[in-house]
């Protein structure tokens, strides 16, 4: 029996272009909406065979702002879906750029988790990073979402932009915890070529990242968060207990999913697809009833072998020496002994009973750790 499959679905559309983003998102393109989410819908029916027979475990709506479209966009493919309740179904909202009647839309077409695109709570680093919000249309927002009755809400942070204080980053935390959200994504600032904060930056308007401070803060997402329970569970993420994102385990995990839409991903029968990033060429392309898919590639048996060790070690659960037995027939410590001896020697991994996981350290230089196995 085939397992279960998750979707993704990118909308691409934004009120405006933050300064650090460097995602494949625009605004002043609404008149994009209607020939883009035609185009959504006439790619979903090209996926009729590989979507027959599967139960869908979750669906994650992603952007760009999902929320600055239309909620009758969002139902209509939606609607292409056969899932039930127990499908976890998130999207992506941003505050500023969402109606309170949105949350009791989201509800009826089956959403069950929020993710709020909250960065600061902050109104001066809020200015800095070019967002459409300030502190309190977050905080009302995030009441409203409770009000309409969801509970499973993830907010994101970023860590690390310039002029951004320790104590700073640290009352956002606070607002988090005092909000009750059970689940906190907090990602550390990737300065991205050619953003408008990189070329602030380089132009000296604005000053670099401190490194040292990025770190600091990373240290005090873990600590102030486990103290209100919310756990680190993967480098970027922390939850309370049973509010973990099912949707991202899964791409850790290596579950199959087919991502719909400008430049989404997709992993299916071990071969891994991309989609155009351009939305002209991706519409052009579903006019003529033809996939958007500009890169497939079959995964190797060692390539598969290295996304499982790279992706396990992403998780504070790790590599299991037991699970990686079943899966790949060979043992783990035999094979890497001398990889798994140097980065011991180095404290970027550890051993617990039967699992290996990074270290503090080997998370903040996890790409030595994942070279190795590449
Ligand atoms: C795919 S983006 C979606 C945009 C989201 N709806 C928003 O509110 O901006 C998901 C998250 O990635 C993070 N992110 C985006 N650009 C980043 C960057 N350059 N460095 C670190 N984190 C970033 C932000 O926290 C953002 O909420």
């Amino acid at each position: 029996m085939k397992s279960d499959l998750r979707i993704y679905i990118h909308i691409p559309f934004c009120k405006a272009k933050c300064n650090y983003c460097d995602f494949n998102s625009f605004a002043g393109m609404d008149y994009m909406f209607k020939p883009y989410f035609k185009s959504l819908i006439s790619e979903i029916a090209l996926y009729s065979n590989e979507l027959r027979g599967r139960r869908i475990d979750s669906i994650f709506i992603g952007g760009g702002t999902p929320s600055h479209v239309d909620a009758q966009y969002i139902y209509e493919v939606l609607d292409c879906f056969k899932f039930d309740e127990s499908a976890e179904v998130t999207i992506e909202v941003n505050p500023g750029a969402i109606g309170y009647r949105n949350f009791a839309q989201y509800r009826q077409m089956g959403i069950n988790r929020i993710s709020f695109g909250i960065q600061s709570f902050c109104d001066r680093i809020l200015i800095y990073m070019g967002r459409v919000h300030n502190r309190s249309t977050a905080i009302n927002n995030i009441h409203e979402c409770k009000a309409s009755g969801f509970d499973n809400i993830n907010a994101d942070l970023i860590f690390g932009y310039p002029k951004q204080s320790f104590e700073n980053y640290e009352e956002s935390l606070n607002v988090i915890k005092s909000l009750d959200i059970p689940h906190v994504s907090c990602y550390s600032l990737s300065l991205e070529e050619g953003t408008l904060l990189d070329n602030m930056v380089k132009k000296g308007v604005m000053p670099y990242p401190d490194e040292v401070l990025d770190r600091k803060m990373y240290d005090l997402s873990i600590n102030s968060l486990q103290k209100a329970n919310i756990n680190q569970y993967e480098i970027s993420n922390f939850a309370r207990n049973g509010y973990e994102c099912r949707h991202n385990i899964g791409y850790w995990n290596r579950d199959e999913y087919l991502g719909f839409g400008i430049s989404a991903h997709s992993l299916f029968n071990e071969t891994r697809y991309s989609n155009t990033d351009d939305i002209h060429h991706y519409i052009s392309k579903l006019s003529k009833y033809e996939k958007p898919v500009v890169h497939c590639g079959k995964l190797t048996q060692d390539e598969i072998i290295s996304e499982y060790i790279i992706l396990k070690f992403r998780m504070n659960s790790g590599v299991d020496i037991a699970n990686f037995k079943d899966e790949f027939g060979f043992d783990f410590e035999i094979r890497y002994e001398e990889k798994i001896e140097k980065l011991m020697l180095s404290g970027l991994i550890d051993k617990t009973s039967n699992t290996y996981s990074l270290t503090r350290l080997g998370m903040d230089v996890a790409n030595k750790v994942f070279v190795e196995f590449i």
